[in-house]
């Protein structure tokens, strides 16, 4: 009798913290705003779409590393010393510059630091940018496409028949 209390008061606890860890870390993804505004006006649509820039143009570490990486203000610049170097935002671009200061960009997609995710990983295995952040290209202004909930992982992984297994994504 004893015995079988302990058990169900072991699964009631162990269900209230599951429900405890979900609501931490899915509540401040859900709140988030999904298309941030930047701290300058650049446009996707502009560069990789219209002007044919190639992503890892400039995001030069997703086949590399965990991270995709951003391009530095000297990458910008490298072009935007030539290209519209009077227009009212490119003149925003010079000041950081001028400032020493980096372009503090607000990060659309970001996991909690107990999920261990890899874009190198991905792309070697196949997989494209817009699979996952949807048509970018096409974008003035960057939209989280994905829920970035485990759920969203997983069903991808299924239909891929890649691994499932808890320890590939918590460490
Ligand atoms: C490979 C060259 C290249 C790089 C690198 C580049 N741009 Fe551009 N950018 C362009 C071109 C081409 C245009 C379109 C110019 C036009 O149509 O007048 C443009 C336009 C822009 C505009 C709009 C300017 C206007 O006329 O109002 C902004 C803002 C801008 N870029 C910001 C950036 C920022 C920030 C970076 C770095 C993260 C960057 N660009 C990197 C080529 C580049
Ligand atoms: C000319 C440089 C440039 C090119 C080309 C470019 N990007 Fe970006 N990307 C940036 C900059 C700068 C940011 C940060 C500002 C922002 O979010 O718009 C960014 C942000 C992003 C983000 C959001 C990152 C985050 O979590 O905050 C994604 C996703 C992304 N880029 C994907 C792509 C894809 C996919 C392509 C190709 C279709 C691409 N980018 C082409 C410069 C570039
Ligand atoms: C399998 C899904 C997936 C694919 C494919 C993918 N990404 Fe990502 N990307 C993510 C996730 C998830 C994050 C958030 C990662 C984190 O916070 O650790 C992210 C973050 C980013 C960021 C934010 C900055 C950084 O350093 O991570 C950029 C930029 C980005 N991705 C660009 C790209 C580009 C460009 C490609 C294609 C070359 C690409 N991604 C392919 C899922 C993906
Ligand atoms: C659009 C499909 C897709 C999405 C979404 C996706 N993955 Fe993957 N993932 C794959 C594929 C395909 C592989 C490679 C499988 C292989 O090479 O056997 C992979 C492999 C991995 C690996 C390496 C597995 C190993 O065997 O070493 C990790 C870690 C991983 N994914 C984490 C994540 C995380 C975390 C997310 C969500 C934030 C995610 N993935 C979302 C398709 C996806
Ligand atoms: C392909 C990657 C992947 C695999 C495999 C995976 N997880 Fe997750 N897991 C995630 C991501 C991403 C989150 C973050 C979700 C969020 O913040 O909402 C997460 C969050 C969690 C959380 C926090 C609560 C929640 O739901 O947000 C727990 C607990 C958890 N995972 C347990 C597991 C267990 C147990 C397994 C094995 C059955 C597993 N995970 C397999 C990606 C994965």
């Amino acid at each position: 009798m004893k015995k079988k209390w302990l058990i169900v008061g072991t699964v009631v606890a162990a269900g209230v913290v599951g429900a405890g860890l979900g609501l931490f870390y899915s509540l401040p993804l859900d709140l988030r705003d999904r298309s941030p505004r930047q701290p300058l006006a650049f446009s996707h649509k502009l560069h990789a779409g219209a002007n044919g820039i190639h992503c890892l143009f400039c995001h030069r570490a997703a086949p590399l590393s965990p991270l995709a990486g951003l391009p530095t203000l000297a990458d910008c610049l490298d072009c935007h010393r030539f290209i519209a170097p009077e227009a009212p935002e490119i003149k925003k671009l010079q000041a950081f510059w001028d400032r020493r200061e980096a372009i503090p960009w607000v990060r659309v997609y970001s996991l909690p630091d107990h999920v261990y995710f890899s874009h190198q990983m991905h792309l070697h295995a196949g997989v494209a940018c817009n699979a996952c952040h949807d048509d970018v290209a096409g974008m003035e202004r960057v939209t989280r496409s994905a829920s970035l909930k485990m759920g969203w992982c997983l069903d991808c992984h299924r239909r891929q028949r890649a691994t499932i297994d808890c320890w590939t994504c918590h460490i």
